[in-house]
C-alpha cells in the first residue's frame, strides 16, 4: 500500500469522543507491550506517530489514525499488564470492550501475539470474542527479529494450535524493528476492504 498521508486524529475514552464519520476502522489488539503502537509506526513509515515505550502500558486511551484519508487505525489501550492496578486493568477493558462492541465502522481486528510466547488466557479470550462477533481475526505474530529463523515455524505452529486457528485463519509474522512482512500484512488488510 502507498501511503500518502497519516495522521493522528483523537484520543478517546468513550464512544462520545470517537470520530464522526463512517470511515471504515481497522483496531490493534493485544497485550501491553506486545508492539501494536510499534507496528502502526512501522505500517505507515513513521517513527513517532503513535508514541511507543519499553514500559507496558502506555497506550491507555483509543487513539485513531486517518490513513490515505480512507481509513482508520485504531490503537487500543494492552490488555494483561500485571503491574498495572486492577481498577486500570479493569477500566481499560471496558474502555476495549465499549469500543469493539459499539462501534460500527470496524471492520477488522488485527490480534497482536509475540512469537516469542505462547498466547496468554486473555489472547484466547480476545481471539474467540473475535471470531464470536463475525470479524475474521487477523493474527499478527509481532517481535519477529528476536527468534531465530529456525525457531520461526515452532513458534507459529505454537501460536496457531493455543488460539484454536483453522488452517484458512491468517497468521502474518511480522518485525517492526526490521519490517519483515510488512507488504505481506499490507495486502492482508487490502484485501479486507475488497471483500
Ligand atoms: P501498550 O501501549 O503498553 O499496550 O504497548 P504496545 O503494544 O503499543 O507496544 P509498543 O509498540 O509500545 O512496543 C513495546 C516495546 O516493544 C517497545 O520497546 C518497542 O520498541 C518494542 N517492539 C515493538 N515491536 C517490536 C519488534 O518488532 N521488534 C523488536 N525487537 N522490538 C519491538
Ligand atoms: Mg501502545
Amino acid at each position: 500500500m502507498k501511503i500518502k498521508s497519516s495522521e493522528f486524529i483523537i484520543s478517546a475514552v468513550k464512544p462520545s469522543q470517537y470520530p464522526q464519520t463512517h470511515m471504515p476502522e481497522i483496531a490493534l489488539a493485544g497485550r501491553s507491550n506486545v508492539g501494536k503502537s510499534s507496528l502502526i509506526n512501522m505500517l505507515v513509515n513513521r517513527k513517532k506517530l503513535a508514541k511507543t515505550s519499553s514500559v507496558p502500558g502506555k497506550t491507555q486511551t483509543i487513539n485513531f489514525y486517518l490513513i490515505n484519508n480512507e481509513f482508520h487505525l485504531v490503537d487500543l489501550p494492552g490488555y494483561g499488564y500485571a503491574k498495572v492496578s486492577k481498577r486500570s486493568q479493569e477500566e481499560w477493558g471496558k474502555i476495549i470492550e465499549t469500543y469493539l462492541t459499539s462501534r460500527e465502522n470496524l471492520v477488522e481486528v488485527l490480534q497482536l501475539v509475540d512469537i516469542r510466547h505462547k498466547p496468554t488466557v486473555q489472547d484466547k479470550q480476545m481471539y474467540e470474542w473475535i471470531k464470536h462477533f463475525g470479524f475474521k481475526g487477523i493474527v499478527v505474530a509481532t517481535k519477529l527479529d528476536k527468534i531465530k529463523r529456525s525457531q520461526r515455524q515452532k513458534q507459529i505452529s505454537i501460536i496457531r494450535k493455543e488460539l484454536g486457528m483453522d488452517k484458512d485463519d491468517v497468521l502474518i509474522p511480522v518485525s517492526s524493528l526490521n519490517r519483515e512482512g510488512k507488504e505481506e500484512l499490507w495486502e492482508v488488510i487490502c484485501s479486507i476492504f475488497i471483500d
